[in-house]
């Protein structure tokens, strides 16, 4: 059985307007100025054969193949770069054009290995395809020099390279540099002796590769093969779900062998990703089925003793009854939950439900308490909606781009191939980061300035900007007189202009020359559409909130937002951030960030719950952990979330942990969390159940079961299970009608449900009696504050309470890696371990040879809480006095070193500020001692409850 494949138009869609009519094989046509006549041709479902043309990249004109005839035209042109034009008539089909096109197969073929039956490709080739379709049958050639022997590359742990077979045809090598912006693959040689492979003839794993898949699935041949395809066989059906990792939010098809994921491929309608992926969503779906993943609920009376394998039932039963003990006993505030950003909307919205209607408080808070909390208060406050004002394809009208401590190449990658395909286009570009990050310069794109700032001095590099924008009158006072709260604008503009916010005056806090801000804030001041995209580097910082806020300012004094290319944009670090905040999982909101003592929707919520609701905000995060030291917070539901290895001073966590009477984990791998855990129950893969993520750009998108749950149930069935165990009926048949409340109860979620996801593919909110198919740039008109208007707000920089001194001289920052996710949960299960097996401490060369540090020594990071032990890697790509790791394995203690310092308004920790020391060592931390042998110990303990369950 073959699967259906998508549609290959053959060459890319015209944005032009204008249309022309033509004719083709006797059909009219009317197609947008800048259409090939093969796309057009296509159009109207007659196919030309092709082999080098395919419609995510610029046609190329080099096999020939779909040679066509123009009335009146000479010669034989090439379809896929012929344009259409008024009044053409074309032939396709005739016994001329059959022959040449016989011709050239016969060409291909004779130097092409004749396994077509044995080959994994059979049937999902464009060669085999093309030999049928051109009526191929005999092979008369019998050249002397072929390319059967050429080596295969398999060093890429997903794909494997078979150059026998490639014919040349350079779809990769655009597909490269075009769709995914690497620019790794090149064609040396030239006639016979042309042949593809990456750059100076290196492995794929040696060459600039970041797997991205981009060219696998370019690639006409089975020269470029998915090593799953090849290992399983061609996958028989496909079903459209969305990747369960970054904020960018990629449409795929997951290409199935009954309930086996043969293939992710990139589905080219994905509005957020447009048929590209990156190389989490393309290849690292392994986990899903690894063999650590608990399939069994578990409980246990104590972290001590082994777990003990029982009935859903059992389980359910126990944890309700635990936490309905601990509220008998301390009261009806003692216990909470955590959501997860990695859950579907439909499980957060349930989850927060269950909190606020079942324990009967609003004790609820989400991992976006530690990273994109600040990013709500402070949209929320200058334009009155928390969320980015534009989508992703915006990008392609900004004329300057800046991006402040964001990562995209390695965060949001498939966002980031998008911004550098717009760069490459003339765009341009200012990046503030304390790093180099890949995207201050890779292939064809140069930032034209890099505001190296010291970690913890963004708000007086925001701060200056804005007095280069008012002092050189780069105002659009337009914007401001009809947009803006004019009063606010004022008070701004005064206090912005002070001296001490001046360049030169901040020069030496931030240690950004003064002449640099000065042109960065022209360049973006004068542009025609200035965007700005800003992640993790923006919010995790004691004056994260402000910085936010100094951001929107920005933008509304220069008039970028209301329209395409421009805006402010939060890139989401994971899948269903922006989601898992719109559904109310701070404790201070209802979904669609109500507070919770807003009478109104205090009463709406009431009602439509049937439940007694409290009005008090209940406890964030880190005052679940102070609460639990001081005895009066003791049961925790926590869905998804591994808060033992992502919150900050991680000693403290533990503690917290141990302190409680029932924690109860919901995941699918015994994380570090579980590990102080009392009851577990067995969560679902994305792969496993139904739902939506919402993604950066507000987009929702459907999340499709391809799979039975492993453990049985899908996460919100489980909620379900658990809420009505502990008396608070929940009868949900199906996600949609979730989802159905949810838009019942949300106004801007109000024209939400699944027939319309899945009508649309995919809805950006706000969806309203107004916006039925959805909003893809924000503010337009007005912005949604009450009275509509943009608030500017004062941004006063107030240094961090982390201060360097002699016993510690260095800053660290932290950050993210292309090939791992987050905690590595699961990426740390899948072969992504082949680009990034460890966290790394980068220290600059200067700061290395002062401390006799050389790449690869084991070096002590001691902070005023904490110590450990990481490898270092020497590099100039941060500066001296900073240093940087990623913090994707939890044996390397990144946040034992992290502080409790936090966000003002909202408590994000300050990841990316802590006063270090760096020395040489031999051995691990104490610290990570000590948790070796408390997680081996815990490993122990739940071998020994499988073995005897
Ligand atoms: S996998 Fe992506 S980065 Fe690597 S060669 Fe192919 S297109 Fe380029
Ligand atoms: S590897 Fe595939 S896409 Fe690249 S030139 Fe060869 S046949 Fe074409
Ligand atoms: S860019 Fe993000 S959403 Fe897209 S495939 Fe990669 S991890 Fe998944
Ligand atoms: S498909 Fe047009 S020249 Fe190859």
């Amino acid at each position: 059985m073959s699967i259906n494949k998508e549609k290959d138009f053959g060459t890319p869609v015209s944005a032009r307007e204008n249309m022309v009519t033509l004719e083709i094989d006797g059909f009219k046509v009317t197609a947008p100025i800048g259409t090939s006549v093969m796309r057009a041709a296509a159009s109207i479902g007659i196919e030309i054969p092709k082999l080098c043309a395919t419609d995510s990249i610029e046609p190329f004109g080099s096999c020939r193949l779909c040679v066509v005839q123009i009335e009146g035209g000479r010669g034989m042109p090439a379809s896929c770069t012929t344009p259409v034009a008024e009044g053409l008539k074309i032939t396709t089909q005739n016994k001329k054009l059959a022959d040449v096109r016989r011709g050239i197969m016969e060409l291909y073929i004779s130097d092409h290995p004749l396994d077509c039956l044995t080959c994994s490709a059979n049937g999902d080739c464009e060669l085999q395809d093309m030999a049928g379709a051109v009526g191929l049958r005999e092979v008369r050639y019998n050249p002397i020099e072929t390319h059967l022997d050429a080596v295969k590359d398999e060093s890429n742990p997903y794909f494997s390279f078979d150059p026998s077979k490639c014919i040349v045809c350079s779809r990769c090598v655009r597909a490269c540099e075009e769709t995914q912006g690497t620019f790794a693959l090149t064609i040396d040689g030239r006639g016979f002796d042309s042949k593809v492979s990456p750059s100076q003839n290196q492995l794929f794993m040696d060459s600039e590769c970041v797997s991205c898949g981009a060219c696998v699935q370019a690639c006409p041949t089975a020269t470029l093969m998915e090593k799953s395809v090849i290992d399983n066989g061609q996958p028989e059906h496909a079903i459209i779900t969305t990747c369960a990792y970054c904020g960018v939010g990629c449409s795929f098809r997951a290409e199935m062998k009954g309930e086996q994921v043969i293939r992710m491929v990139p589905h080219k309608d994905g509005k957020a990703n447009h048929g590209h992926s990156c190389v989490k969503g393309r290849f690292a779906f392994g986990y899903a089925t690894h063999k650590d993943r608990i399939t069994k609920p578990m409980i246990r009376a104590s972290i001590k003793d082994a777990w003990q394998e029982v009935s859903w039932e059992e389980a359910i039963n126990h944890a309700a009854s635990e936490l309905k003990r601990i509220q008998g006993k301390y009261g009806k505030d003692s216990i909470g939950g955590i959501t997860s950003s990695r859950c579907t909307n439909e499980e957060v919205y349930i989850m927060q439900k269950l909190i606020r209607a079942g324990f009967g408080n609003n004790n609820v808070d989400t991992c976006a308490r530690v990273c994109h909390s600040p990013t709500g208060y402070g949209l929320k406050q200058t334009f009155g909606e928390s969320s980015g004002t534009q989508n992703f394809d915006s990008v392609m009208k900004a004329d300057v781009i800046l991006v402040i401590g964001a990562n995209p190449t390695d965060g949001h990658p498939v966002f980031a191939s998008q911004m550098k395909k717009r760069l490459r286009q003339g765009a341009k570009l200012i990046i503030v980061d304390p790093r180099e990050i890949d995207l201050v310069k890779s292939p064809h794109v140069l930032a034209s300035h890099h505001l190296k700032l010291r970690p913890s001095t963004n708000v007086a590099l925001i701060n200056a900007l804005g007095y280069v924008v008012v002092t050189e009158n780069l105002l659009d006072q337009t914007f401001i007189d009809q947009r803006c709260d004019v009063t606010s604008f004022a008070k701004w503009k005064t206090f912005v202009s002070q001296d001490h916010n001046s360049p030169e005056a901040t020069e030496s806090i931030t240690g950004v020359p003064a002449e640099e801000i000065r042109a960065a804030a022209r360049l973006y001041a004068t542009a025609k559409n200035g965007a700005i995209y800003y992640g993790l580097g923006v919010t995790e910082h004691s004056q994260g909130s402000t910085m936010v806020i100094g951001i929107a300012n920005l933008a509304m004094a220069t008039g970028n937002l209301g329209h395409e290319g421009v805006g402010v944009n939060p890139l989401r670090g994971q899948n269903n951030v922006q989601g898992s905040c719109d559904m109310g999982s701070f404790p201070h909101e209802f979904p669609g960030y109500r507070h919770v003592s807003d009478a109104e929707t205090h009463q709406l919520f009431t009602q439509a719950w049937q439940a007694e609701l409290s009005s008090e905000p209940g406890l964030r995060i880190p005052n679940m952990f102070d609460a639990a030291m001081d005895k009066s917070f003791m049961g925790l539901y926590c869905a998804g979330e591994d808060i033992a290895q992502s919150d900050p001073d991680i000693k403290h966590v533990h503690a917290a942990l141990r302190a409680m009477e029932c924690v109860i984990v919901q995941d699918i791998f015994l994380n570090e969390t579980a590990k102080f855990a009392h009851v577990f129950l067995p969560g679902a893969s994305f792969l496993e159940k139904n739902g939506t993520f919402t993604n950066a750009e507000r987009r929702i998108s459907p999340v499709r079961k391809v799979m039975s749950p492993l453990a049985g149930y899908q996460d919100w069935e489980v909620t379900q299970m658990l809420a009505n165990a502990i008396d608070y009926p929940m009868n949900y048949g199906h996600p949609s009608e979730i989802m159905d409340e949810i838009a019942q109860l949300t106004p801007s979620f109000k024209g939400v449900s699944y027939e319309k996801i899945d009508q649309l593919g995919s809805i950006q909110w706000p969806c309203t009696d107004e916006a039925p198919e959805g909003t893809p740039t924000m503010h337009e008109l007005t912005f949604m504050r009450d009275n509509g208007k943009g608030l500017f707000m004062l941004t006063e920089f107030v240094a961090t309470a982390e201060r360097v001194n002699g016993k510690y001289p260095l800053i660290l920052t932290t950050g993210r890696i292309l090939s791992q996710y987050n905690v590595g949960a699961q990426t740390r299960r899948t072969e992504n371990n082949a680009w990034h097996a460890e966290d790394r401490l980068e220290i600059h060369s200067h700061d290395a040879e002062d401390r006799g540090i050389n790449s690869g020594d084991w070096v002590g990071i001691k902070s005023r809480v904490g110590e450990t032990v990481l490898r270092a890697l020497v590099t100039d790509r941060v500066q001296p006095g900073v240093v940087y790791t990623t913090f994707h394995f939890p044996e390397s203690g990144a946040n034992v070193i992290t502080t409790d310092n936090s966000d003002w308004a909202t408590n994000c920790p300050e990841y990316k500020v802590t006063a270090v020391q760096i020395t040489k060592v031999s051995q691990s931390s104490e610290w990570q001692q000590e948790y070796q042998a408390f997680s081996e110990n815990q490993l122990e303990l739940l071998e020994q409850g499988i073995n005897h369950g």
